[in-house]
C-alpha cells in the first residue's frame, strides 16, 4: 500500500476543499486533497455564481482574487418582481456591501492554478475513498489511485466532499442529527449565449412560478424557473423555457428579456439540509458536506468557505500553540451563523416561490410580505445584509 503523511487530509477538490488547502498553505500547514473526478470535470461543473463581499475579500486578501476582479461582475443591487410591481433593493445604501458575480467553476480554476504552483498535492480520480480512526489522533484516508492501493495518514481529517459523500457518512449514527426540508419544486437553469438583458439579477414570483435572471459574463446569460420535482428535462425543449422565462419575468416598462442558444440545461432538485454536529473526534465536515441551501439565497459556495475560514483558523491555532479550544468549538460557531444562512435561504424560497395548493389567503400573505419588504427601510437592510453575506467570523456569539 503506497502511504501519503501529512498535517491535513481533505476528500474534495470543490470550494470547500480547494479553499481550505489554500488557507492551510499560507499557514505553513501541508494538506492532501483526494478528488473522486478528474481536474477538469471539477473545473468545468457548471454550479452558482455569486460571491459574498466577505468571500471576495478573502480570495482577494489571500492571492486568488486578480482574474475575479479582472473579469467578474460586481452589483450593488438585485431586482425583486411580483405581479405588476418591480422593486430594487440598493445594497449600497441598505448596508453598504456589494455581492460579485463570478461563476463557481472559475473560482475553481483560480484555486487550482494557485494551489499547483504551490506545487499542492491533489490526488484527482481518487476512488473508493473511506474514512478510519477519524476519533484518533491519526485519522486515515484510504484510496485507490491507479489501480493501487493508497492511504493518506493525518492528523486532522476534513470532509469537504459534498451532500453525496464519504464523509458524512463517516459519523457515527449514534452522533449524528440531521434536519431536512425538501421542497415541492426543484429548478430548471439554463445557459445562453445573450448578453445580459438586465444589469442587476431579478428574482420574479410569477402565478406560474418563480424564476431569475443571472448571468455569468457580458455574453452569457444564467436563467432558472421553479418546475415540478418530478419534471425531466426532455419535457422542457427551448421554446418552452423561453415562453415561460418571458412570461414569469414579464415586460415592465418595455423591458424584454433577450434570448440566446442554450449551451446548457439542467433541473436540480431543492433542499435545505442540516447535519449536526459538523465535527466528531479529527474529522471536520465543511461545505455541502455538512447542509445545503436553496439556491434562491445564492449561498452554497459563501457557506463553505465561511466554514472552512473557521477550520483553517482553529487548526492553524492548533499548531502554533496546541491550543484545540477553537477547533472543538468549530462546529457550534459554523452551526450558529450556518442556521441564520439556512434561515434566510429559506426565507427567500418561500417568499418568492409558489407552492402547490397554495390558498388565496397564503397568496395574498405571500404579497403583503413581499410589499413589506421593500418598503420597510429595517426589512429592506435584513435582506441586503443577508444576502451580501453575514461577517466571516470565528466567534460564537
Ligand atoms: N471521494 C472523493 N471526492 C468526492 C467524493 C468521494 N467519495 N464525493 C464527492 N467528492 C468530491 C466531488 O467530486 C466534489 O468535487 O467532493 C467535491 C465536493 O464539492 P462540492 O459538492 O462543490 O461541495 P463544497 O466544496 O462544499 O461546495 C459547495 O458547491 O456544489 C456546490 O451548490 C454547492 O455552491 C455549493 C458549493
Ligand atoms: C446564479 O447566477 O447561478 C445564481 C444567482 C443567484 C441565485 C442562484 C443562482 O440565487
Amino acid at each position: 500500500m503506497k502511504t501519503i503523511r501529512t498535517q491535513v487530509g481533505i476528500v474534495g477538490a470543490g470550494p470547500a476543499g480547494l479553499i481550505l488547502s489554500h488557507l492551510l498553505h499560507l499557514e505553513g500547514i501541508e494538506s492532501v486533497v483526494l478528488e473522486m473526478h478528474t481536474r477538469q470535470y471539477v473545473e468545468e461543473r457548471v454550479r452558482a455564481g455569486v460571491l459574498e463581499q466577505g468571500v471576495v475579500d478573502l480570495l482577494t486578501q489571500t492571492g486568488v482574487g486578480e482574474r475575479l476582479h479582472r473579469e467578474a461582475m460586481v452589483h450593488k443591487g438585485i431586482y425583486f418582481r411580483w405581479g405588476d410591481h418591480e422593486h430594487r433593493f440598493d445594497f449600497e445604501e441598505l448596508c453598504g456591501k456589494n455581492i460579485t458575480v463570478y461563476a463557481q467553476h472559475e473560482v475553481i480554476k483560480d484555486l487550482l492554478a494557485v494551489r499547483f504552483a504551490a506545487k499542492a498535492q491533489i490526488v484527482f480520480e481518487a476512488k473508493d475513498v473511506s474514512l478510519h480512526d477519524i476519533d484518533t489522533k491519526q485519522p486515515r484516508i484510504r484510496y485507490q489511485h491507479n489501480d493501487e492501493e493508497c492511504e493518506v495518514v493525518c492528523d486532522f481529517l476534513a470532509g469537504c466532499d459534498g451532500f453525496h459523500g464519504a464523509s458524512r457518512k463517516a459519523m457515527p449514527a449514534s452522533v449524528l442529527k440531521e434536519y431536512e426540508k425538501v421542497y415541492p419544486f426543484g429548478w430548471l437553469g439554463i445557459l445562453a449565449q445573450a448578453p445580459p438583458s438586465s444589469d442587476e439579477l431579478i428574482y420574479a414570483n410569477h402565478e406560474q412560478g418563480f424564476s431569475l435572471l443571472s448571468m455569468r459574463s457580458p455574453e452569457v446569460q444564467r436563467l432558472y424557473i421553479q418546475v415540478d420535482p418530478e419534471d425531466d428535462i426532455s419535457q422542457w425543449p427551448d421554446a418552452r423555457i423561453w415562453e415561460q422565462m418571458h412570461l414569469r419575468l414579464g415586460s415592465p416598462n418595455g423591458w424584454r428579456l433577450t434570448e440566446g442558444a442554450i449551451i446548457q440545461k439542467n433541473i436540480a432538485p431543492m433542499r435545505s439540509f442540516v447535519a449536526e454536529p459538523m465535527q466528531f473526534g479529527r474529522m471536520f465536515l465543511a461545505g455541502d458536506a455538512a447542509h445545503i441551501v436553496p439556491a434562491t439565497g445564492a449561498k452554497g459556495l459563501n457557506l463553505a468557505a465561511a466554514d472552512v475560514y473557521v477550520l483553517m483558523h482553529g487548526i492553524t491555532r492548533f499548531y502554533k500553540s496546541g491550543d484545540e479550544s477553537l477547533l472543538q468549538r468549530y462546529s457550534n460557531i459554523c452551526l450558529r451563523r450556518g442556521w441564520k444562512v439556512q434561515n434566510f435561504s429559506w426565507w427567500m424560497t418561500h417568499m418568492l416561490h409558489r407552492f402547490r395548493g397554495e390558498s388565496p389567503y397564503d397568496v395574498k400573505r405571500q404579497w403583503a410580505e413581499l410589499d413589506f419588504v421593500t418598503s420597510s427601510r429595517g426589512a429592506a437592510t435584513a435582506l441586503a445584509e443577508n444576502y451580501t453575506g453575514l461577517p466571516l467570523t470565528i466567534e460564537e456569539a
